[in-house]
């Protein structure tokens, strides 16, 4: 076995936050104008009013405050309630190459590495604002990177299947140092008209550095990567229907299913336990005991669900110190949740330190990266 390290993390936060104060104001303003638009219906019994949604459930049901978007504007504005994104030219470059190349540039200065040191990038993330060319090999050429790259989904796991990818292809010889992007741009996949889900998802870009020990010189203070673990079981209970088969059928092409959806409820209570006994029979392959682990950086989708998993972890209430939360104010950044917490938090642990990055969403899909900081 090639010892592996990741060497360097980067993380690109959009410019503009929204408050659930904000969110919520905007989303009753348009419950308000649609029951008013349908009041004959309404009262003849024939339609359902909608509902108004609340800051008070939104906190305490998911432990959101706020998340960062690529536009504000275009999402706060009853008309529209989806984000303004214009569509750019062919020749320039696109939203996620953008965001890739800042989110990888740090991570390479993290490293005290450039881009002539990697060989690979793996773009995983929720969604491709294109089918092709891969969105990768655009940040490939962006970053001045030889060798290849791919784009890889699977949903909010992606960032610890595109690690394993990563680690897989440093042990086979096929690469020694591997960029691992995450941009995700959840606004343009969430239906901000949906009362259970509009507070859920935020945008952000991570990036990891993945590197063989034959090119890292010194690993004091880097993450030795000791082995990833994935396990996925098929499930409708997130689910987004759109493809490239939309257009086939035009009375569905635009309906809601084309945007993200869950039955949220059901997915708490499937995932919970499977993550736990995931990340359990992970650590325990890996010879190292819970009691051991000193911290924990879990997919960022609830606060509630994160605490019973950190629980069922280590037997007991755990610290923000072992189970950090950044979805406070990211919300769900899907892929990139589980890396930005451990990229703002993970500078103090000590050499000889155990720790756990977790992702889970669609599919169902489980990702586990047992880490030892030197
Ligand atoms: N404002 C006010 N009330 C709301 C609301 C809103 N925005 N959205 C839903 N409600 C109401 C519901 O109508 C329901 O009312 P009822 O009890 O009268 O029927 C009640 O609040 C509870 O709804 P429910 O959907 O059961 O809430 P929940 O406690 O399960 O929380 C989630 C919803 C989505 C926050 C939560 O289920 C979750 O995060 N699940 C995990 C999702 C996940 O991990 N996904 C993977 C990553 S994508």
């Amino acid at each position: 076995m090639v010892k592996v390290f990741l060497t360097g993390t980067g993380l690109y936060t959009p410019p503009h936050s929204i408050s659930n104060e904000e969110l919520v104001r905007s989303f009753n303003d348009w419950v308000a104008q649609y029951n008013d638009q349908h009041k004959t219906d309404i009262e003849a019994g024939k339609l359902e009013p909608l509902q108004p949604s609340s800051v008070e459930f939104i906190e305490k049901a998911s432990g959101i405050k706020s998340r960062y978007v690529m536009d504000k504007e275009g999402i706060l504005d009853i008309k529209r309630m989806m984000p303004y994104l214009p569509e750019r030219a062919d020749g320039e470059p696109s939203l996620q190459c953008e965001m890739s190349v800042e989110a990888a540039k740090e991570a390479l200065a993290q490293a005290g590495k450039t881009a002539a040191d990697v060989d690979a990038v793996i773009l995983a993330c929720s969604n491709f604002q294109r089918p092709y060319p891969a969105v990768s090999v655009e940040v490939q050429a962006a970053l001045g990177i030889e060798g290849f790259a791919y784009d890889m989904n699977v949903a909010c796991s992606s960032a610890t299947f595109g690690i394993q990818a990563a680690f897989n292809a440093i042990q086979a010889g096929s690469a020694k140092s591997v960029l691992v992007i995450n941009p995700e741009i959840c606004s343009g996949h969430l239906n901000f008209k949906d009362r259970d889900s509009h507070f859920i998802f935020g945008d952000a870009c991570t990036a990891v550095l993945i590197e063989s020990e034959s090119v890292v010189t010194d690993s004091k203070g880097h993450f030795e990567l000791l082995g990833t673990k994935l396990s996925t079981n098929y499930s409708n209970n997130i689910r987004n229907n759109f493809g490239f088969l939309n257009r086939c059928d035009e009375r569905t092409e635009f309906s809601n299913d084309k945007l993200f959806r869950q039955s949220g409820r059901k997915v708490f209570k499937e995932v919970t336990p499977k993550v736990a006994s995931l990340i359990q029979s992970h650590v325990h392959e890996q010879g190292v005991e819970m009691s051991d682990v000193a911290r924990v950086w879990l997919h960022q989708a609830n606060g509630n669900m994160n605490r019973l998993i950190a629980q069922k972890l280590f037997g007991k209430e755990v610290t923000d110190q072992q189970s950090p939360t950044i979805l406070d104010t990211y919300a769900n950044t899907s892929s990139a949740g589980s890396i930005i917490a451990f990229h703002k938090y993970k500078d103090d642990l000590n050499a000889g330190d155990f720790g756990v990055i977790c992702s889970f969403g669609a599919g169902y899909s489980m990702g586990s990266v047992v880490v030892k900081r030197h």
